[in-house]
């Protein structure tokens, strides 16, 4: 007997004869596929898949198809997974109740299929990363990929399978609250962290040791919803869909993501849990997507709502003709009152109820699931317990923070400099809100502040205060707050809010230097967070105007997971860092970056409006008849934005020259080399991100002014300098014509620009001939 059927024999769970035999049956074939160096036969694995396929009922077929949200230990739940009439659930993190629940599915059910676990595992589980929109403002993959492969190997060892992320909706609307969970506005910068997210959860492939199954969502358009109104419609002409909005999707496709969310909205009238369309005609008659598909939560019985279901039967029917495999549900699932009546109404077929389970099956056994069904529960707290994973946080969250300003020179701050530092701000020693939304597992106690950090780093030195000086909170609470279990504060009475500002500006008079952290209170931004204006929050600019008033030197450092309104604050306060949500190690982050033990290089991957009003701005905008007064679309303010797509300052200074290109005419499908120099003129080592824009300057549609095709972070000692090389190919130069209802690569004549941001003024250009 070799060791895997030992193994087998050995556990308790198959002391169960039957179960033995059908051991016995898969056992070879498991073998090779779970070891840890041979990747999956594909073959294999459909074949083991359809092996089960033959042998289940159609009620245990249906149940494959369905997730339940499972938030205590329901009955229900526990007789539906011992009757195989659920695939999988989702919510469980305990790795001994998921251990009991999977016992039920491998030991009660008649095939001994396993549950497959999945949890919204954001940026992180118990080491919590910086937000997704911060990590793309790492302009760096493999900063993503790094945490994301933490992130998975701490889910893993509890037991969760499955992630819902990354979350991959380009958003161009900040008043949209779930521009914090993606990569920001462009679709080059969000396929390059889109791959590199699925690289970090998925591992070399879907079941390799310590990874977890991926799953990209919102598919597709969620983040252009109107009015940046979060559920609300979104119209996307072609151009944009296919140019912009599915491109990181695609990429994720092509980085082998093995499962995918139907989104909320409803997409140009047909709501994207019911659109053939996308689930379908793009996701895999185009793109050839073997994985499978998971509504989001409720989102086929809200068929109904969105109007498209004339009631319960018809949106799961809907929703499963359109290309739904599994439906997530809480409660009960639409498919459980549809498939099997429709089945018999000749409505559906078996077959098209195989097709359906295949691929989750099939997911199932490629993460090992049937070998592996349970997890270690000692292992799992000494993983959760790693130090090196709360290294990687604190190092993520260095390289995400971007200098917004840095008048003078006013940072780094000297350690010695200031004797009094006054820290202010609601959210200066918010546990909660320096991880950000989508943080369940997360250990408050270890999260650092940043307080808490400053004083880590200069106890020795200054003696620190702090004052809250104002609250904040949401005028309408989010439904998050319960499930994050936010206890509501008591809040201030009118004396005692005049009190608490007095007492912070008295402080920052009396002391020497001021450390400001306002922004958004985590429930102000994610899921349900929305919002109309983005000022700070409540009394956060009286505060931070009247902190400024007092004369004293003053440091702001922001919390936000998408653009604020700080137009005084960047013509008043030397210097802001935007830290984003920075996570677990967030304080000490913050406290390296302000003293210059940390340079920061992070860039904005969304473009900073002015005020709300501009709203939506982005960069890649098309050209106009008008180019020369673009800046100067309204009549009372520039039309340009507060800071620029790409912009980010370091303490040290950069220059970027000879811009060369290889050719200067291909034919389409050929490549052209683009190489520029890039200098560090500083005295720091830091890390710059060298950027290539470019521009085909006519077509058969109008393109973007510009439009990111290259990026490279790259990290220069002091007066160092490198010969950065991109490359401009078919990839890069192919663009979707609506007017020829095509990929094109057209002959135009193409603008590129190298520098620093999307305002760079290094130029080439090159031609594309027939
Ligand atoms: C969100 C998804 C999430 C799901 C499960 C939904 O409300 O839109 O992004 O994955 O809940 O938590």
């Amino acid at each position: 007997m070799n060791a895997y059927l030992q193994l087998l024999f050995n556990k308790k769970s198959f002391q169960n004869s039957l179960l033995f035999i059908l051991a016995l049956a898969i056992a070879p074939l498991a073998f090779s596929q779970t070891s840890a160096t041979a990747p999956v036969d594909d073959a294999a694995v459909r074949e083991r898949a359809n092996l089960l396929l033959k042998q289940m009922t159609l009620e245990e077929k249906i149940g494959q198809l369905s997730q339940l949200f499972d938030f205590g230990k329901e009955k229900a739940i526990d007789d539906a997974v011992s009757k195989g009439q659920l695939g999988s659930l989702l919510f469980v993190t305990d790795p001994a109740e998921i251990n009991r629940l999977q016992h039920l599915a491998v030991e009660h059910t008649r095939l001994h299929i396993p549950l497959i676990f999945g949890f919204d595992v954001i940026h992180g589980f118990r080491t919590i990363f910086p937000v997704p929109i911060a990590m793309a403002a790492s302009w760096d993959p493999s900063t993503a990929t790094k945490a994301q492969t933490i992130a998975a190997k701490e889910a893993r060892a509890v037991g969760i399978d499955w992630t819902f992320a990354p979350m991959l909706d380009i958003a161009r609307d900040p008043r949209w609250g779930r521009i914090v969970e993606g990569a920001g506005e462009d679709p080059y910068l969000g396929s390059a962290m889109a791959a590199g997210q699925v690289r970090g959860f998925q591992g070399d492939y879907i079941g390799a040791p310590d990874h977890i199954l991926a799953c990209m969502k919102h598919f597709a358009g969620y983040g252009a919803a109107i009015g940046g109104r979060d559920y609300d419609e979104t119209y996307l002409p072609e151009t944009l869909l296919q140019n912009v909005y599915l491109k990181p999707f695609h990429a994720a496709v092509k980085a082998g993501i093995g499962s995918a969310m139907s989104a909320y909205l409803d997409l140009n009238d047909v709501p994207a849990t019911g659109n053939r369309w996308l689930l379908h005609d793009v996701l895999r008659d185009e793109w050839k997507f073997t994985g499978f598909v998971v509504s989001d939560a409720n989102s086929v019985k809200s068929l109904q709502n969105h109007g498209y279901a004339q009631d319960v039967y018809e949106a799961g029917l809907d929703a499963f003709k359109a290309g739904v495999n599994m439906e997530m549900a809480i409660g009960f699932t639409a498919f459980s009152k549809s498939l099997a009546a429709a089945l018999e109404k000749n409505q559906i077929s078996a077959q098209q109820i195989e097709d359906a389970a295949r691929p989750i099956l099939e997911m199932k056994i490629r993460l090992g699931l049937f070998e592996h069904p349970y997890v270690d529960e000692a292992r799992s707290r000494e993983i959760l317990a790693t130090p090196e994973h709360r290294t990687a946080a604190r190092l993520a969250a260095e390289r995400t923070a971007v200098l917004l300003r840095n008048q003078d020179a006013f940072l780094p701050l000297k350690k010695d400099a200031y004797k009094k530092i006054a820290v202010i701000g609601p959210l200066a020693d918010s546990q909660v809100d320096t991880l950000g939304s989508w943080v369940f597992q997360h250990d408050l106690a270890e999260t650092v502040t940043v307080l808490a950090g400053l004083r880590h780093k200069l106890s020795a030195q200054a003696d620190l205060s702090y004052a809250p000086g104002v609250q904040i909170s949401r005028k309408f609470p989010s439904f998050f707050d319960e499930i994050f279990h936010l206890k509501p504060q008591p809040v201030w009475t009118p004396e005692q809010s005049k009190d608490e500002m007095s007492k912070a500006v008295d402080l920052a008079r009396s002391s020497d230097l001021t450390i400001l952290i306002l922004g958004e209170a985590q429930n102000m931004s994610g899921e349900a967070a929305s919002r109309e204006s983005l000022d700070l929050p409540g009394q956060e600019e009286n505060l931070l105007e009247s902190v400024a008033a007092t004369g004293k030197p003053v440091v702001l450092v922001l919390f936000n997971g998408r653009p604020l309104n700080v137009q005084w604050a960047a013509q008043h306060i030397p210097a802001i860092l935007d830290a984003w949500y920075p996570g677990t190690q967030g304080g000490n982050a913050v406290a390296n970056l302000l003293f210059g033990d940390a340079v920061p290089g992070g860039k904005l991957p969304i473009t900073w409006p002015r005020d709300v009003g501009q709203v939506p701005i982005y960069y890649a905008h098309n050209t106009t008849q008008a180019p020369q007064n673009q800046g100067k679309r309204y009549w009372d303010e520039e039309s340009t934005p507060l800071y620029p797509f790409g912009y980010g300052l370091s303490y040290s200074k950069f220059t970027f020259s000879n811009l060369r290109l290889s050719r200067n005419e291909i034919k389409p499908g050929e490549t052209i080399d683009v190489s520029v120099d890039l200098e560090n003129i500083g005295v720091t080592s830091a890390d710059e991100v060298a950027q290539l824009y470019i521009h085909q300057q006519y077509g058969s549609t109008s393109r973007p002014v510009r439009e990111l095709k290259g990026f490279e972070r790259v990290t220069l000692a002091a007066h160092e300098k490198k010969t950065l090389h991109f490359s401009l190919g078919n990839d890069e130069l192919t663009s979707w014509s609506t007017a020829k209802k095509a990929w094109v690569e057209e002959p135009a004549t193409f603008d590129v620009w190298a520098g620093a941001d999307s305002t760079a003024k290094l130029h080439a250009n090159f031609a594309i001939t027939q």
